[in-house]
């Protein structure tokens, strides 16, 4: 008798036991002894894909930084593709993620799926390209260089170059992209006031160094000797152009003139070794200020609605004593 009394009470202590673990608060709410324990943050990262050597620092940047915070980061790569990045965006809503990081690959058609984030009360920050919309209100911030400026800077460094006088072929970044579209308006805007430095041919070759090579094979075989200058819309494509113009024997750096965008290791590189002769900074290392952004609009602190890096050109002459330095 006595041992079934005891058999009952350890069974009810047990059965106490279970039922406790089965309340316990999910992880994130509380701790054991009810200490409460932070929420991870969980953000959604749509990136552009990995086009370029700038766009690898990038996704590096803001996936580094989020594990040295302890974010659940969800990072979905669109492999270029504006209809992978709104399916990564619609997934991001669904789970219920606490803010976006968006990295768009072309300018419109944003509408129907960030009003459906706005529905859901999912603040969009937007990261190193702006988007076209009706509706302001459906981003929160952009964090970004200005890339009509950067177009400028390219523009008034090669008019100084070459005393206002040159045949240039451009190779133009993904249509519809806002780099692309931006650094050749900025471009074009100063080149009004040389009559004498014309573009000849504009061509995209879509950020990558592959596509570089090949438009700038065909500019050299249709317009061989005309070709004085080449202005890049990134470094990669500038690479690209560089081994071109090599194998086709033409002195890239001396007898060819080449500026880019970006900043990239490969761009100073290239500068060291005499073939690249100047590149316009675009800074990919956003991470940091993306968490920071983040943070401050959850606390309800009104953010800027373009929040600007600051750039800077490089020339030939100092790429050896900066290449050092160079974090990307
Ligand atoms: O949006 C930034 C641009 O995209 C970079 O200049 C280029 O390298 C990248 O692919």
């Amino acid at each position: 008798m006595r041992w079934m009394i005891v058999a009952a009470m350890v069974a009810l202590v047990g059965c106490k036991q279970q039922a406790a673990e089965n309340k316990a608060p999910a992880a994130g709410a509380e701790g054991a002894g009810g200490a409460p324990v932070a929420k991870k943050l969980s953000v959604g990262f749509s990136q552009v894909g990995a086009e370029s050597a700038w766009r690898t620092a990038e996704t590096n940047s803001i996936r580094g930084e989020a594990e040295k915070r302890g974010v659940d980061l969800k990072f979905a790569d669109a492999q270029g593709k504006q209809a992978q990045q709104i399916q990564a965006l619609t997934s991001f809503i669904a789970q219920k993620v606490d803010a976006i990081v968006l990295a768009p690959v072309v300018e419109t058609g944003w509408d129907v799926v960030l009003t459906r984030a706005k529905e859901a009360n999912i603040p969009v920050i937007l990261v190193d390209r702006g988007i076209k919309t009706s509706d302001e209100s459906l981003y929160t911030t952009l964090i970004a260089s200005d890339f009509v400026e950067e177009g400028r800077m390219a523009a008034e460094w090669l008019a100084k170059k070459t005393n206002g006088k040159a045949n240039i072929y451009e190779l133009q970044g993904t249509t519809g992209a806002a780099p692309a579209i931006d650094r050749k308006k900025g471009f074009e805007e100063v080149l009004a006031k040389y009559p004498d430095l014309k573009i000849i041919k504009s061509q995209s070759a879509d950020f990558t160094r592959a596509k570089g090579k090949e438009v700038m094979e065909a500019f050299i075989k249709s317009d061989r000797e005309k070709i004085q200058a080449v202005y890049a819309h990134n470094d990669d494509m500038a690479l690209g152009a560089i081994q071109a113009l090599d194998e086709a024997g033409m002195n890239p750096g001396k007898d060819v003139t080449l500026i880019s965008v970006d900043g990239v290791k490969g761009a100073f590189e290239a500068m060291v070794a005499g073939k690249l002769n100047a590149t316009v900074e675009c800074n990919p290392l956003l991470g940091p200020l993306v968490f920071d952004t983040i943070n401050k609009v959850r606390a309800g602190e009104k953010v800027e609605k373009f929040i600007k890096s600051n750039d800077q050109l490089f020339e030939q002459s100092t790429a050896a004593q900066v290449i050092g330095s160079r974090e990307y």
